[in-house]
């Protein structure tokens, strides 16, 4: 995979490790279309890119991710590669369990991602290609203490894109990438435990080779993905052990409770 002269959509551009890999494409000549809330970011950040359009989006608006698609094919006339990077990250703690955080976090971090990959599909199977790279999370396969809401979007996100992932490419020549990142030190995790984190200029290095090589998931840093590996292999009475504070970090909101 070559990003010369293609076209690629980036949502949640504004972002860390998005604003990275915006970078590193600048360099590769290719078209881009970048995509996020913050509009005056957004207008930054695309002065520094030659070939480069922008537009406000809220992924959790299905009107406005229709709109983002729409724009970008008939500005370019196609859609090569969409990376999708759009995500919250929202703690929920048990004391003030409430299914308005989840619906809130379910909205952005998965249908926010159904929404463009339903507007995407159909230009793609119309040109006989494409590539669609969404980012999930490493830990996408067991229950982490307070991130209750964050992990099951994003192992809902997993799923499904596992699910599309062989259908995708045998009937319409179309690439789903998984990409799973364990910690980047993006304004995402501030705050946050940030042990072991790499920084967001690494972390798309590896993103952009990862699609470049045409991998299907796209996980890192090595000592992070060996340590999931194990702890998914963890019968469920050893992994309860765990101490509940270890997985949250200072920034964690404390709360006192009266029962
Ligand atoms: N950092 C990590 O350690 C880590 C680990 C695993 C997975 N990830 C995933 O990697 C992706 C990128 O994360 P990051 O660390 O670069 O985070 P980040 O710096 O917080 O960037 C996330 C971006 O998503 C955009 N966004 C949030 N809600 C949106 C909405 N409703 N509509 C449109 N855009 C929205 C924000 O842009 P606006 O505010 O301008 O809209 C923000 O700039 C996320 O999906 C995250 O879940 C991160």
């Amino acid at each position: 995979m070559d990003f010369k002269d293609k076209v690629v959509l980036v949502s949640g551009a504004t972002g860390g490790m998005a604003q990275e890999i915006i970078k590193i494409l600048s360099k590769e000549n290719c078209k881009q279309a970048i995509f996020a809330r913050r509009e005056e970011k957004l207008k930054e950040i695309s002065k520094n890119i030659t070939d480069c359009i922008y537009q406000k989006c809220d992924v959790s608006n299905p009107g406005d991710v229709k709109k983002a698609v729409e724009f970008t094919n008939i500005k370019f006339g196609r859609i090569d590669i969409a990376i999708l990077t759009a995500g919250i990250l929202v703690p929920i703690p048990i004391q003030t369990f409430n299914s308005k955080l989840i619906r809130d976090s379910m909205e952005i971090n998965f249908m926010g991602n159904v929404y463009f990959i339903e507007h995407l599909l159909p230009i793609m199977k119309k040109q006989k290609s494409g590539t669609i790279a969404v980012f999930s999370t490493l830990p996408d396969k067991r229950g982490v203490p307070g991130w209750g809401t964050y992990g099951a979007s994003k192992s809902a996100l997993s799923w499904l894109l596992e699910s599309l992932r062989a259908e995708s490419k045998q009937r319409y020549n179309i690439d789903i990438i998984t990409i799973k990142p364990g910690s980047v030190k993006t304004p995402m995790i501030e705050g946050f435990n940030r042990r072991g984190a790499i920084s967001s200029e690494n972390a798309a290095k590896i993103i952009v080779n990862g699609i470049k090589k045409g991998k299907k998931v796209i996980e890192f840093p090595l000592f992070q993905v060996l340590l999931t590996k194990i702890t998914n292999l963890m019968p469920v009475f050893a992994y309860d052990l765990f101490p509940i504070e270890e997985s949250k970090g200072e920034g964690f909101p404390q709360i006192e409770e009266k029962l």
